[in-house]
């Protein structure tokens, strides 16, 4: 439950209008921080924003750096400072075999889901330095370490994204800045329809997919003083679907050995 864990902060989520980033949004200001709440769809960010105490929604497509730009001067003509930065915004419907790549694909996945992450980074980054205090919060997604089927560019960029956040810790870390990478599992942000959720939690070690609140409690604990000696770390929020080999329906203890369980 909230309990004011983030008094104090100014934190900026990126791609809050919706799905993970508007519940991280959503529950750190439950948590007491102010918040900025930047999407490159402007009307649900400034929807989100007018749901909380205290929020800016900002116009932001995180592949433009004149938007970036735009961001942090709000944010700061706003707010005075950026504590936390939750870079969370994301092309995901982005699947194609990569025998049907074409460099305009490759290019918009990579400008948004890596680069859009250094653009933020980079800025938020020179003034938590400054302040030698701040965290910077990475969406990764398993893609980066065990591959989607016909996703190689959002892989590929996620792989890119944990990289970088290992190579932040160790630059912002003398700086008093950490630097973690938070990884969804199959979270539903969609509104599935139930025989399709039911059949993607068949193959989840805890049995369902997740819902995009479910991001928001490892989010909160990385923005904390909770976490002040974590950096460069990895925290999973995935039903265990990374620890997994095989999936349940070819395992050799599959869900049937305890049917009176
Ligand atoms: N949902 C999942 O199952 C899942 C799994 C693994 C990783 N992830 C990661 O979690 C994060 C959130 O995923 P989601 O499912 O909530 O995504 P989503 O597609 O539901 O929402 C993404 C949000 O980002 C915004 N956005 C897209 N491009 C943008 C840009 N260029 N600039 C600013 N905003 C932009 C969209 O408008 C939208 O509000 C992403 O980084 C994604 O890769 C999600």
């Amino acid at each position: 439950m909230p309990d004011g864990r983030l008094q104090g902060k100014v934190a900026i989520v990126t791609g809050a209008a919706s799905g993970i980033g508007r519940a991280i949004a959503e529950r750190y200001g439950a948590e007491g921080a102010a918040v900025v709440v930047a999407d490159r769809n402007e009307p649900g960010a400034e929807a989100v924003a007018a749901g909380m105490d205290e929020a800016l929604g900002v116009a932001c497509d995180v592949a433009s750096r004149p938007d970036c730009d735009r961001l942090f001067k709000a944010t700061l003509a706003r707010f005075g400072t950026v504590d936390v930065l939750v870079n969370n915004a994301a092309l995901t419907a982005t699947e194609r075999h990569f025998l049907e790549a074409d460099d305009d694909w490759w290019d918009s996945i990579v400008a948004v889901n890596l680069t859009g992450v250094y653009n933020t980074s980079v800025r938020a980054a020179r003034l938590m330095a400054a302040n030698r205090s701040g965290v910077i919060i990475n969406l990764s997604s398993g893609g980066a370490s065990r591959a989607h089927r016909g996703n190689a560019a959002y892989d590929a960029a996620k792989g890119g994204v944990e990289a970088l956040t290992r190579a932040l810790a160790l630059d912002l870390g003398p700086y008093g800045v950490r630097v973690c990478t938070l990884i969804p599992g199959s979270i539903d942000t969609k509104g599935l329809p139930d025989e399709t959720r039911r059949q993607r939690g068949v193959n989840i070690p805890l049995g369902r997919v997740g819902e995009p609140d479910e991001l928001a409690g490892p989010a909160v604990f990385l923005a904390s003083d909770d976490a002040r000696y974590v950096t460069g770390s990895t925290v999973m929020s995935d039903g265990g679907m990374l620890a997994q080999q095989r999936s349940a329906t070819v395992d050799i203890f599959g869900l049937e050995k305890f049917p009176g369980l």
